[in-house]
């Protein structure tokens, strides 16, 4: 038996011992409930108004790389359906909802130079309505629809990124900012760096990975900084807000007990989370040593002249240190994680190879596309994040499951049930999470999946022009915990 596998049977026995399946567990009155979405994943209407076009709508239109061949120019079409969205979270009960901006909605050229009124004026009736729904607005400045015209520039290679993402973001802040108290820098830049400008082909890349992801991932750290001390200086005094950016990350679990599979799996830790996590939450800031001192081997082995990780400077270690209101968290699923028997020798750079641990999954998890329901990973990860940067205020901006979109969802039921259990569990541990979000309000545009698979609580008609929004099974579910703020014990 695998050494996972025997403590989960170790942890389900003593659970076993000391609970009762069924006992209603209570949420702390500290914590509140949310649902999130994004901006291109929902709103449609790529070419209304004056809006610009955002790398996802060339991407879509151009590449033929979508799963299913579609995009998202009308989506859940909620650039004219908002007021059903708002309907929809009334209903719900949610404290706050976290949505996104699309930058090329409001700035329509990428720059502060112009704004679009139409686009302000969108955001500016969605905002109105929630509040007078009672409803908090959680607004992500950034997910993931950049201008195409930055691109052309270099994207997040750019140097030049960081202010003109500063830019757009003090528009949002002079916008928005009266009203809008909770903001999120950026919606998980693993991924943005990670998957489009390393490995896949399936998202706008440059496909350059271990080089051009440690060139985005460095900038975007900037961007971020630079956004949080304009907040900070600027706006925080008059508009009495927090900001802060959400990490994403998959827990990983050491295979073995053995000192080498945990050296494993914490390098994977500090190159997923540890990446953007350690810069700003660690007391002593900065990228993280295993981060530096792998990659610097790595370049040398393979005859860079410096690390093809990028340095920063001490001034810049300390403008970045604690960049964050609170720790935002989006999470998914779990990989046990092993150390190679052989370490390879790779001569072309890579982001894998410069973490070279081996992932795999355990094939009794119960699964839905890439997604493994491994609610103990999550108790673990909100752990590992606890012991890791100083017990922080954590916040949970996104957890879900894929499926086919049946309006009968059990297991998106099961999922949530598993998850939101872990979640208490974490938290009589000692982690401090304070907000909870479920990935999505609705079923929406997965990226390179299409419409092939879906997150909502909502089911959507993407065939009906008015796309008819209609509850599933879990939507009550969620709706039934929000309002008892108990959860039945798995
Ligand atoms: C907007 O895009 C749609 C395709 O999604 C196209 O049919 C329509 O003609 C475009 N409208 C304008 C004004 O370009
Ligand atoms: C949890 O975080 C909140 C918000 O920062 C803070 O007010 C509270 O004191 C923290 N609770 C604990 C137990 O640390």
């Amino acid at each position: 038996m695998a050494f996972a596998n025997f403590v989960a049977l170790l942890c389900f026995l003593t659970t076993s011992i000391f609970t009762v399946k069924g006992e209603v567990r209570r949420f702390p009155d500290t914590i509140s409930f949310g649902v999130a979405t994004a901006s291109y994943q929902i709103e449609g209407a790529w070419n209304v108004s004056d809006k610009g076009e955002s790398i996802w709508d060339r991407f879509t239109h151009t590449t033929g790389l979508i799963e299913d061949g579609s995009n998202a120019d009308v989506a859940c079409d909620s650039y004219h359906q908002h007021k059903r969205d708002v309907e929809m979270l009334k209903e719900l009960g949610v404290d706050y909802y976290r949505f996104s901006i699309s930058w090329t909605r409001i700035l329509p050229d990428g720059f502060s130079n112009r704004l679009s009124q139409d686009g302000i004026a969108y955001y500016d009736t969605l905002i109105n309505d929630l509040l007078a729904a009672n409803i908090t607005p959680y607004v992500t400045i950034y997910h993931w629809d950049h201008p195409q015209c930055l691109q052309d520039l270099g994207g997040w290679a750019n140097p030049m990124m960081v202010d003109y993402y500063t830019d757009f973001a003090e528009v949002a802040f002079e916008a928005f900012g009266d009203r809008v108290k909770h903001w999120l820098t950026f919606n998980e830049p693993f991924v943005i760096c990670n998957q489009w400008n390393g490995m896949t082909a399936k998202t706008p890349s440059v496909g350059m990975s271990g080089i051009a992801d440690y060139l985005c991932g460095h900038n975007l750290l900037k961007a971020h900084a630079k956004t949080y001390h304009l907040y900070d200086d600027v706006y925080r005094p008059t508009q009495k807000g927090r900001i802060g950016w959400t990490l994403s990350t998959h827990h990983y679990e050491a295979a073995s007990r053995s000192p080498a599979d945990r050296e494993a799996a914490e390098r994977a830790m500090q190159f997923e989370l540890g990446w953007f996590g350690h810069p700003v939450f660690s007391s002593e800031g900065d990228y993280s040593q295993i981060l530096k001192d792998r990659v610097n081997q790595k370049s040398s082995e393979q005859g860079y002249p410096r690390s093809r990780l990028p340095e920063f400077t001490s001034e810049e270690v300390a403008y970045l240190k604690g960049t964050c209101d609170f720790f935002g968290l989006n999470h998914y699923t779990t990989y046990l994680v092993r150390m190679p028997t052989m370490a390879l020798k790779s001569s072309k750079a890579g982001f894998e190879d410069d973490l070279g641990v081996e992932k795999f999954v355990d094939p009794s998890w119960p699964s839905s596309a890439w997604v493994k329901v491994v609610p103990w990973g999550f108790r673990n990860l909100l752990n590992w994040i606890r012991n890791s940067y100083n017990s922080p205020e954590i916040i949970v901006f996104e957890n879900g499951f894929p499926d086919q979109g049946d309006k009968d969802d059990v297991g998106r039921i099961n999922y949530y049930n598993g998850y939101m259990n872990a979640l208490l569990d974490a938290m009589e541990d000692g982690c401090n999470v304070t907000a909870y979000t479920a990935w999505s309000l609705m079923d929406n545009f997965e990226w390179s999946m299409g419409y092939t698979k879906k997150f909502g609580l909502y089911h959507v008609d993407f065939n009906d022009p008015m796309r008819t929004r209609m509850p599933k099974a879990s939507t009550m579910y969620y709706k039934s915990i929000l309002e008892t703020r108990t959860i039945e014990r798995d």
